[in-house]
């Protein structure tokens, strides 16, 4: 009996909590550069018109197996893009808080995306990732769009670079789902943690459309002493 009394006067009580603090922790940053390189665009569309490694029948499955800059020498466009990726990596290194010297491999492949090609979920396997687009079809979207309700995310979107919510699982539990996509322009450079899975959805333009990829593994040279490096096979 004197157990239920005591249910009664918490019954009777009001509830009341406090506000509570929230931490957006483990963001994803992304960012976004729109760059005003018509000529460096223009060379680079001769150059991948030009270049028959562009018209085989397995240049999308290949694009990565080459690095771009293996063309530099020719096209001069190309040291210009390199300098660009850098500057704007520098930048985004500086704002994910990155710093101090580094060893860096980076590579530069194309994307040349005929009417029609797509790119399935991917993310890519270094620590920073880019893309710099060349010839794009004219879209009336927004460059990013980031408040779209999960109903959207199934709307077949010409030419877009969909970004995935990156949290394990998360577009399986209802209510953390959350995508952004891309709808890109000559002239943008976007930058992203390579651990970001994303894709390409078709495009139906009669051009291709034309970008650059590029990835960079950053090294810290200054290691600690107790760090032993060394040369490992198996
Ligand atoms: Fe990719």
């Amino acid at each position: 009996m004197k157990r239920n009394v005591e249910e009664q006067t918490f019954r009777q009580l009001p509830i009341s909590v406090p506000e509570g603090t929230t931490h957006a922790l483990f963001p994803t940053p992304v960012k976004l550069f729109e760059l005003e390189e018509d000529e460096m665009n223009a060379e680079l569309a001769v150059f991948f018109a030009g270049n028959p490694r562009f018209r085989k029948a397995d240049q999308a499955e290949m694009s990565d197996v080459h690095n771009l800059m293996e063309y530099a020498a020719e096209v001069p466009a190309l040291t210009r893009l390199e300098g660009l990726f850098l500057a704007c990596l520098k930048n985004y290194c500086r704002e994910i808080g990155w710093q101090g010297e580094f060893d860096l491999a980076m590579q530069m492949f194309p994307n040349v995306a005929p009417k029609g090609h797509y790119v399935p979920s991917h993310n890519h396997v270094s620590h920073i990732s880019a893309v710099y687009y060349v010839h794009t079809r004219p879209s009336e979207r927004p460059l990013l769009v980031s408040d779209e309700s999960v109903r959207d995310y199934w709307r077949p979107d010409e030419g877009a670079l969909i970004l995935h919510d990156p949290r394990f699982n998360a577009s399986l539990q209802g209510g953390w789902q959350y995508h952004a996509k891309v709808f890109p322009r000559p002239g943008v450079m976007l930058f992203f943690p390579s651990f970001l899975w994303h894709e390409v959805t078709p495009h139906q333009a009669d051009e291709p459309r034309l970008s650059v990829a590029a990835n960079f593994t950053l090294a810290y040279r200054n290691l600690p002493p107790y760090e032993r490096h060394q040369r490992f096979s198996c």
